[in-house]
């Protein structure tokens, strides 16, 4: 009996792995939220829309990348996103395991014919941009 006990609650903890919680691509845009707004149609003027132009970025690898280090390494534009230039800054979102930003990218593309963002993408991404700082990244966005 009390084996079982044990069973049932190691088996307990692994449902509540934390990374279960956190990897939820919803979960992880609330923090995106406060700017790019819940449905990210984003602020004109302050902060870009994400879902119109998210399924041409993500369909080139450059696009990926540029997507995956904004969140990674932070984005300094001027950059022109629908015909409209922001130059703005957003922060690097520190803190997001590669799992996160795969996650929270797959959410910003969902709904889109996108190709799903992989852990071990993002991790090749991070690790090939990592002396970059945001204005770099700002330069790598595809389709001025
Ligand atoms: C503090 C505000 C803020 C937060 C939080 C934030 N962003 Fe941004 N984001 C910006 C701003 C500002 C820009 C445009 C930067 C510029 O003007 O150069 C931007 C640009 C982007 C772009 C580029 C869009 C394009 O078409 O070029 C992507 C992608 C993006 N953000 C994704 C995210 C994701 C995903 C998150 C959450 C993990 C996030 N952002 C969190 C402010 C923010």
């Amino acid at each position: 009996m009390r084996r079982l006990t044990i069973a049932l609650a190691l088996a307990g903890l692994g449902v509540a792995a934390p990374a279960v919680a956190a990897d939820d691509g919803a979960t992880v845009f609330k923090r995106c939220a406060a700017c790019h707004l819940g449905d990210g149609a984003g602020v004109p003027g302050a902060f870009p829309p994400l879902k119109a132009n998210a399924q041409s970025l993500a369909a080139t690898a450059a696009g990926r990348r540029y997507m995956a280090l904004a969140v990674i390494r932070g984005l300094s534009g001027p950059i022109t996103v629908g015909g409209k230039a922001f130059r703005s800054t957003m922060p690097a979102q520190a803190g997001l395991n590669d799992a996160q930003v795969a996650a929270v990218l797959n959410h910003v593309v969902r709904g889109t014919a996108a190709r799903a963002f992989t852990p071990k993408e993002i991790a090749g991404y991070r690790a090939g941009g990592a002396a970059l700082n945001s204005a770099a990244v700002a330069r790598l966005r595809p389709g001025k």
